[in-house]
């Protein structure tokens, strides 16, 4: 990776079940970036039962967008942490016109910029089976999918040897249909607003999990040089 003259803001976009969490893990550590990922950091607020939390709780069980002002509340906090300095791969943010525009808003005041918004391109059937079939490591967060991703030892975590995996309660069929509504209502449009902005690439996330890593891999060296 080359040296950063700006701290690099890398935004993955994408339905449920495109594979930003997935993709952004591998990323963070072949460039150096932080994930940040505001459904991780919304469901860290429902557990610690924060006034957040408790409002957004029964919004993401239904499937539908939480408020910008609580979304932008928690991104506003974790952006200005320390670790993020060196730049960021913001998963699941931002997801309407006004998070769009509060981020422009907050990168002009720190003098940044977005280096790319990279469109993770899935049919929406697809998108359902990899929701429905997906669990994750409870100590370390990471992913797995019944078919498409399995621990090399059954039962135990490749990454830190956890053996306790959870699913998320809004992965079942009708949260799943009303979270694709919101994507397609609020998120999609925002495909155009990157795209006028000069900073949109397109990925063909139908491939296996590797071919789109490789795909990501190749247009974050272009775009971050
Ligand atoms: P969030 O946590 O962001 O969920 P999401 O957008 O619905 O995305 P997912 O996490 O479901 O999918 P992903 O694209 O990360 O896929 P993954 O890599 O896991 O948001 C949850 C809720 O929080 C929202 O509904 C909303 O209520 C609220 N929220 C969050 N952010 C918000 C915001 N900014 N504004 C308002 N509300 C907000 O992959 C899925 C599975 O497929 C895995 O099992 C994986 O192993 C597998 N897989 C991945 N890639 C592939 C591949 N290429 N081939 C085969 N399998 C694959």
């Amino acid at each position: 990776m080359s040296e950063l003259s700006k701290p690099a803001v890398v935004i993955l976009l994408g339905p449920p079940g495109a594979g930003k969490g997935t993709q952004a893990r591998i990323l963070e550590e072949q460039f150096g970036l932080v994930q940040l990922s505001t459904g991780d950091l919304l469901r860290a607020a429902v557990a610690a039962g924060t006034d957040a939390g408790q409002k957004a709780k029964a919004v993401m069980e239904s499937g539908g967008l939480v408020s910008d002002e609580i979304v932008l509340e928690i991104i506003n906090d974790r952006m200005r942490a320390a670790d993020v300095a060196q730049g960021v791969i913001l998963d699941g943010f931002p997801r309407t016109k006004g998070q769009a525009e509060a981020l422009d808003a907050m990168l002009a005041e720190a003098g940044q910029e977005i280096t790319a918004a990279i469109s993770l391109e899935v049919d929406d059937a697809a998108m359902v089976a990899r929701v429905s079939g997906r669990y994750t490591c409870g100590m370390c967060g990471e992913g797995y999918h019944d078919s498409f991703k399995q621990p090399a030892v059954a039962g135990v975590c490749d990454k830190c040897g956890g053996t306790n995996f959870k699913r998320r309660a809004d992965d079942n069929a009708d949260t799943v249909a009303a979270r694709l509504a919101a994507y397609h209502a609020d998120t999609a449009p925002l495909i155009g607003h990157f795209d006028r902005a000069g900073v949109l690439r397109r990925v063909d996330a139908m491939q296996d999990i590797g071919p789109v890593t490789a795909q990501l891999i190749s247009v974050m060296d272009g775009a971050i040089g």
